[in-house]
């Protein structure tokens, strides 16, 4: 029987399993249908793909590290709020290890876990060093916070809170109940290309009321179609062709969803929400780029409004601060509320 080896053969499910098709459909599927989210996960697990990848994770959180740090800000004593924790609490604990006094992350999914978090402290420790260095620290320091926690605690409470992590979940970082002008510092890793515009300009200006005059709101984030990480047939612009109408079952919505916003929209968003742009760098993945400009990648007149190059952008790093108050508009709120007081 030559065909069925042909047609299930480990070769054949490999590209089933490769082809974003398939998994845009499945995670479409499990987006609808009661108990999805949780299948999800299991899936997930078994799949392997949200293991600790330590490299990788842990570089990206020195990446925000680096971008406080250009932007002349400082960790060491910080008050530091996250937004989306996901799955493991990676930038969490190396904001600690760098001395941070509290960091709050909060997530609306509940991907974080006990032995997630537990793990990715235990891969820390081996790495100590790189995170001094990198983070301008003592190591004799990050050494000595590394040993006030626990790593066999049992609950998430004891593992996190002598680090002076709290996660909070379901928690939404629109609205975080926190005090205006209380944190140093606003942070997220992979996590705005995953909000639609409307809710992520509510967190800016969240962000912008609950941080310091002298704050920092620095993120890092992935406007790429992720299906390109399963499908290496596809460029990471792939889902430049398609309309919204159609996006919106490929991954327009629920566990998939992927706001598909080009860079200009992202800082668009920052501005209105009163945050001036120290640094916006973005990365133009040249094979997307190649692929508009040769007509194999047709771009859906939705976003024809953007240059070749922005469609192509890949990965953006933002470090914003509060927009100095504009006096006359401060002196005309002020006028207008006391106007109502009376
Ligand atoms: C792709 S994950 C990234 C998680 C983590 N930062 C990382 O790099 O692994 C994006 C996370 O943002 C969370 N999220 C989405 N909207 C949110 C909101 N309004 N408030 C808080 N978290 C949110 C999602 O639940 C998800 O866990």
């Amino acid at each position: 029987m030559c065909w069925q080896k042909s047609v299930y053969g480990p070769q054949s499910i490999t590209r089933i399993i490769m082809n974003w098709k398939y998994k845009a459909h499945l995670l479409a599927v499990l987006s609808r249908v009661p108990g999805g989210r949780a299948a999800y996960h299991c899936l997930q697990r078994m799949a392997g793909t949200n293991r600790l990848q330590l490299d990788r994770d842990l570089n990206r959180a020195l990446e925000l590290v680096d971008l406080i740090h250009e932007a002349d800000g400082k960790i060491a004593g910080s008050d530091v709020f996250e937004v989306g924790t996901g799955w493991r609490p990676m930038v969490p604990m190396v904001f600690s290890l760098l001395g941070a006094d509290r960091v709050v992350t909060v997530d609306v999914n509940p991907w974080l876990t006990l032995p997630y978090a537990a793990e990715t402290w235990r891969a820390l420790g081996t790495r100590l060093e790189e995170i001094a260095t990198r983070g301008g620290a003592s190591l004799e320091e990050v050494q000595q916070r590394y040993t006030c926690c626990n790593a066999h605690a049992h609950t998430l409470v004891d593992l996190l809170g002598p680090l002076g992590i709290e996660y909070h979940y379901p928690a939404d970082a629109r609205c975080t109940g926190l005090p205006e002008e209380s944190m140093d510092l606003v942070v997220s890793s992979n996590v705005l290309e995953h909000i639609p515009a409307e809710i992520q300009l509510d967190i800016h200006r969240e962000s912008q009321r609950i941080l310091r005059p002298d704050g920092l709101a620095v993120h890092r984030f992935n406007p790429q179609d992720h299906y390109s990480t399963v499908d290496g047939s596809i460029t990471n612009g792939n889902f430049l062709r398609y309309s919204s109408a159609d996006w919106n079952w490929y991954g327009g919505s629920g566990l998939s969803y992927h706001n598909r916003l080009r860079s200009p929209e992202y800082r668009t968003l920052f501005e209105q929400a009163q945050l001036s742009l120290d640094i916006f760098r973005e990365r133009v993945d040249q094979r997307t780029l190649q692929a508009i400009q040769d007509g194999s990648l047709p771009v859906h007149s939705e976003f024809s409004r953007f240059t070749a190059e922005e469609q192509a952008v890949d990965y953006v790093w933002v470090a914003a601060r509060k927009a100095p108050v504009d006096n006359a508009v401060a002196a005309a709120s002020a006028s207008l509320q006391s106007n109502r007081s009376l």
